[in-house]
């Protein structure tokens, strides 16, 4: 299937960094199919070949065994083209038309990896030069829209121009090898589906913690949040996957239709629930990895006193018969003690127990990174005492060493998918506006109340008040068991 894919912002950071390595992955893999053509554009004017050398300047970055071999290079490189654009310009999109004309590729999918206020200007121009067909795709990286009105405004201008079947929105957390395997453990194994409700989970706790702090990212940070950057979007699609029900086909709408009534069912927050639910809280300097490192506002570019959140812990409920009172706890941070994502869920303890002392719930941690993997936590008898001696034991599975090499990373299964047109891994234009329809009282709570974040020790799980907001319910956090 002869494909050509466009990137705009074709110098920027997520196509040298994710991007470009992800296609040259496919490539080495061999799935990219036979007779693409990868065309970045930017402002800077240059020919072909100095694109490729700058491309392979980046390349040797890419660590060790992804890092292409001068051969490999040289037959990627070949499918690499590069046009200068001025995106606001209609003459360069008319170029672009005849650029894509010299041959008629079955599949065009244009990459808006630009800033998002490029968006709806470059889905116009695209719109107006008749770049728009059935055949052609576009795809958006995220963030969409600061709120509920500019997703909605951006979302307007892209179904002006193209069907919601031609728009992929991305959530980079929905590529992952081990947020597919979520579904696959729901929906491919009969186990524990019977389990998966009120009666027999207590509570759900979903942890994106990163140790990382916010870089050289400031100012985009700083405008953002950690609410806006991790959970109105990939926290929230974790959650929808874990608590949707069962869908009727594995086709992108069957699927996208369950999530959307998830999100559709979550406890909208008032004022006096956000005060009570949600914690928000920014790091002050620490230790992460045993290294001294900066708090937030002495990081470069950060205004002094911004009351920008780098952490977020709240609780939530899916109000419907399956999950009616179980607490679903979303956290994220930066600079907090690991880089940790992993959703627990946390079983009721037997109802009448007949060993003594014997009283913690089965858990079942699914391990999304650092490691790909399952956990399921048991009592067993260690034997010693007549059976009376209950000990932990856990039952752990590792995707990564199951599977090896044969997994395919993010952006390269979200490359692929919207080179081939499958949809099941991305998110609709209703389900993101749900989502921000949902946090937004949230931010508007936040903009009403002077207190502003609680401070956290990077290095740290973040502030106390997060511990208190679970302990509150008779729970912990799973670190702290
Ligand atoms: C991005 C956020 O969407 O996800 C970043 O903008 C964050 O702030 C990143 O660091 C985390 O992604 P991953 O794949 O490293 O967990």
């Amino acid at each position: 299937m002869a494909f050509d894919l466009v990137f705009f912002g074709g110098t920027g950071d997520l196509t040298w960094r994710k991007l470009m390595p992800a296609l040259f992955q496919a490539f080495r893999h061999g799935k990219l199919p036979e007779g693409g053509r990868i065309l970045a554009v930017a402002r800077d004017d240059m020919p072909d070949e100095r694109y490729r050398d700058w491309l392979k300047e980046r390349f040797q970055e890419v660590e060790g065994a992804k890092r292409p071999s001068d051969e490999e290079f040289e037959r990627f490189a070949a499918l690499v083209h590069y046009r200068r654009m001025d995106l606001s310009q209609p003459e360069h999109y008319t170029r672009l038309k005849e650029w894509l004309g010299e041959r008629s590729a079955e599949t065009v999918v244009f990459y808006l990896a630009t800033s998002p206020h490029l968006f709806t200007q470059i889905c116009e121009q695209l719109g107006a030069a008749g770049l728009n067909g059935p055949h052609i795709r576009v795809v958006l990286e995220k963030p969409l829209g600061h709120d509920l009105a500019s997703a909605q405004h951006i979302n307007r201008v892209v179904r002006s121009v193209f069907t919601e079947s031609q728009a992929f929105r991305i959530d980079h957390y929905l590529g992952k090898p081990s947020v597919q395997n979520l579904m696959a453990l729901r929906f491919g194994n009969a186990l524990f589906e019977p389990l998966w409700n009120r009666q027999a989970i207590a509570n759900i706790q979903i942890t994106l913690a990163e140790s990382l702090g916010v870089g050289t990212r400031g100012p985009f940070y700083d405008s953002t949040g950690a609410l806006r950057d991790m959970i109105q979007n990939h926290a929230l699609q974790l959650l929808t996957m874990i608590a949707m029900e069962p869908p009727s086909t594995n086709d992108a709408d069957a699927i996208r239709d369950e999530k959307l009534k998830v999100l559709r069912s979550l406890k909208p927050f008032t004022r006096e629930s956000v005060a009570r639910d949600v914690v928000r809280g920014q790091y002050r300097a620490g230790s992460v990895d045993g290294k001294s490192v900066v708090g937030y506002l002495d990081e470069a570019k950060i205004p002094a006193n911004s009351p920008c959140e780098t952490f977020v812990a709240l609780r939530t409920e899916v109000q419907n018969w399956r999950w009616a009172g179980v607490p679903f706890y979303l956290r994220t941070g930066k600079r907090l003690a690991a880089r940790d994502a992993q959703i627990v869920v946390n079983f009721r303890p037997v109802p009448h127990p007949i060993f003594p002392g014997a009283n913690q719930p089965n858990r079942l941690v699914i391990k999304l990174q650092p490691e790909d993997g399952l956990e399921l936590q048991l009592l067993a008898a260690k034997g010693n005492s007549h059976g009376e001696s209950l000990a932990p034991v856990s039952l752990d599975l590792d995707f990564d060493k199951a599977f090896g090499s044969a997994r395919v990373g993010a952006y390269e299964r979200l490359l692929l998918d919207a080179i081939a047109g499958k949809l099941n891994l991305f998110v609709r234009s209703d389900e993101q506006e749900q989502a921000w329809r949902w946090v937004e009282p949230v931010l508007d709570a936040w903009s009403a109340d002077s207190m502003g974040p609680r401070a956290y020790n990077a290095g740290s799980w973040g502030p106390a008040a997060a511990s208190a907001l679970v302990a509150r319910d008779g729970f912990s956090w799973a670190e702290e068991q």
